[in-house]
Parts: C-alpha cells; structure tokens; sequence
C-alpha cells in the first residue's frame, strides 16, 4: 500500500456546484469534502449522473465551485493569478472519456502534441521537440513513434487515440491527472493494457491519478493500491482505502454496487450475498429526497430518521473508511425495514364482511 503525505494537492472543502437549465437551479453537487494527496490512486464512483464529471472538472481547476472552498497546496484556487495560475492550471490535467472529442481531427499527432509542449515553452528547437514527442509517445506505449507522428486521430484505433490523449496531458508534467472514464469507450480486450500504462506512468512520474469510472469492478482493479470515493447524488456516501471498502462495504449503497458486479466465476456470483433494494428508480437532481437522499431506494430506511437528518461521513471504526448513514454511525448497525403492513380494515370489518357471505 503506498503511503500518503499529509499535503493534499487539491482539496475540496464542503463545495457545492449548481448549474442552471430552462430557468431551473440543478444542484448537481451538494457538500463534497474531498482531498487528493501527491502521488495517490483515487477511485472516484458511482451511477451515472452523480456528479463524478463535474467533481473530476472541480479538482482539475475547470469549474469553479458555487460554494465552499477548493484549495490547491493548502491556498484558494482563486488566489493564484498571472504566472502562478498558469503552473497550477499546467499541473492538473483532464483525460476525458471521448478521446474523438478531445483531439482535433485535423491535426497529426505531432501537431497535436507540439503544441503544448512550444506554447509553455517546454522545449528549445526542433530537435528536442522530436525528442520529446518521441519520448512521450514511447511512455504511452505507442511505438516505434515514428509510425503514428504523421497520423490523424481518425487513423488510429480508440485504444491508440486514448494514448495520445493520456500523452498530450503528459506534455506539461502534470502532478496530478484526472482521468475521466478514460478506458469506457475503448474495447475491453485494450482497457487492461491502458490501465496498466497508468499504474506505470504513476511510478514513473510520480503522479497522482484521480480515475472516475462508473465500474466498481474496474475502480477495484485500478485502485486496489489506493483509495475509492463511492458517489450518490451529489455526495460521497463512502470513502476509505479500496480493499477495505470492498471486502467491508459499510454504506447500503456501496453494498448493493458491490453486490451487483459479477464474479469471473459464476459459481461465486451465485453464492454471493443479494442486496435488494426498495426501488430501483433514481431520484431527480431537481427533487432530491429529504435527509439521506438514497433512502427511497434504502432496504435499511429507517422511518423519522433517514428522511430527516442528513448522513455525515464518519469513520466506522477508528483507522477504517468514513461513511454516511445515520443508523450506521449512529447505532453501529442497520436493520433491515419491514414495511408497514397495509391496512386491510378492523377484526369486526371482516367479521361483518364474514356474516355478509353466509347471508
Ligand atoms: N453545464 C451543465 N449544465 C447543466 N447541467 C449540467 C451541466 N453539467 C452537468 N450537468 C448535470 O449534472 C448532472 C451530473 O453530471 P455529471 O457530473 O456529468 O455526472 P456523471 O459524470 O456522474 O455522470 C447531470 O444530470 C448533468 O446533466
Ligand atoms: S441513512 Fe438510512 S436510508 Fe441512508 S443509507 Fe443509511 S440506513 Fe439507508
Ligand atoms: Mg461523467
């Protein structure tokens, strides 16, 4: 397990984020308490529509927040200006899901990944701009690189074209990368080598990975060395090192996620532990439910409780993953909810209804 210095990079305190639509306040991020710290794998998670994109724009410094504060070495983002902010907005990069998107089709890859390199200045003349192209394209694993410089984006395959995107934010040498479904539309046969290449460029580097994905089972596997964050609605539910959230899932939520990711062996998915829920439906981010914004879906909804207080993140037990649930931090334990039972009328509304049938 590596360890964490205690200097997040960036850090996220209490931040909330609305964005307006057809008049309409989203509140798409409620309260989100969230550090990144040098060198770190953090898994952020969760169903789609939960906030982990614009979470993951927020710690790359490209959308300020509505409230609360974002601090990147311990100062306000907003407090660095000129020069300064120009660093701080090189040493965060983005990866995004649609690499198609991202680089300019009309491009080579030499072009698109010159560009950066000339405009911040970061290599003197020609030679060392092929020099470092040649490099970059050689820690992506895109090789000989004299066979893709000349190509377009639409020349190569989507694994290939995900490489030049994690190369060209590799260009500035960024401390940390925000890697944004990075591997969701690449095929799967691909995803383990990309996945691996960000484990070595981590080492190699010294960089720390913020990977956004809606896969546990692929959170799990990248982030086994570090930590997950489990998303819901606009607020982490959980968060702690990933081997302890994943064989000790403690938020019904993170429960149900780990319960629905299947076994490479079929035997163990059938004997794996079933966690119902009350409703499948998610809730609208414009009606988001009183208190514990899951509880309509909870099969631990607790009455008077859990659609009052809102859950704060507390450590389960001391040294273990911080998570949101009332009765959980509260009670140390979860009992499952009996629904009331339907009111069918009294013992003398069927005795009447009883002597009806025999007349
Ligand atoms: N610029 C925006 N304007 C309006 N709504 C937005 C904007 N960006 C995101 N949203 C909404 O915020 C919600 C969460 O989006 P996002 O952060 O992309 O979630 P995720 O990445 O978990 O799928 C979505 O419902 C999305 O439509
Ligand atoms: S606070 Fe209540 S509704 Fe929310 S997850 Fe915990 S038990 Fe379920
Ligand atoms: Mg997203």
């Amino acid at each position: 397990m590596t360890s964490i210095s205690t200097q997040p990079i960036v850090e996220l305190r209490h931040v909330q984020r609305r964005f307006m639509k057809d008049r309409q306040v989203i509140p798409v991020i409620q309260d989100i308490d969230l550090s990144v710290y040098p060198r770190e794998i953090l898994c952020i998670v969760g169903e789609s529509g939960c906030g982990k994109t614009t979470t993951g724009k927020m710690i790359a410094g490209l959308l300020n927040q509505s409230e609360g504060d974002i601090l990147v070495d311990g100062r306000p983002i907003d407090s660095y200006k000129g020069k300064e902010a120009a660093v701080l907005r090189r040493s965060l990069q983005i990866v995004h899901q649609d690499p198609f998107a991202s680089l300019n089709p009309a491009h080579t890859i030499e072009q698109i990944l010159s560009f950066p390199l000339q405009r911040h200045g970061l290599v003197n003349g020609r030679a060392e701009l092929r020099r470092r192209i040649w490099e970059l394209l050689t820690m992506v694993d895109l090789t000989p690189p004299g066979d893709i410089v000349h190509k377009f984006p639409h020349q190569l395959s989507g694994g290939q074209r995900q490489r030049v995107s994690i190369a060209r934010a590799l260009t500035v040498n960024p401390r940390l990368i925000v890697a944004d479904e990075a591997v969701s539309m690449v095929d799967v046969s691909i995803r383990i080598g990309i996945l691996k290449m960000l484990h070595r460029l981590r080492d190699e580097l010294k960089v720390a990975i913020v990977f956004i994905t809606h896969d546990l089972a692929l959170a799990k596997y990248f982030a086994w060395e570090g930590r997950i964050a489990v998303m819901y609605l606009g607020r982490i539910v959980e968060i702690g090192r990933t081997p302890d959230v994943i064989a000790n899932p403690a938020h019904p939520y993170t429960k149900a996620l780990i319960a629905a990711v299947p076994e490479a062996d079929p035997e163990r998915t059938r004997h794996k532990e079933q966690v119902p829920l009350r409703s499948e439906e998610i809730p609208k981010l414009t009606d988001i439910p009183p208190g514990c914004a899951f509880h309509p879906r909870c099969n631990f909804f607790q009455p008077g409780r859990c659609d009052t207080l809102i859950p704060i993140l507390t450590p389960v037990s001391e040294g273990h993953q911080l998570v949101a649930c009332t009765p959980l931090t509260e009670d140390g334990h979860l009992t499952p909810y009996v629904e009331p039972p339907t009111v069918i009328g009294t013992l003398a509304d069927q005795h009447r209804q009883k002597t009806n049938d025999m007349t």
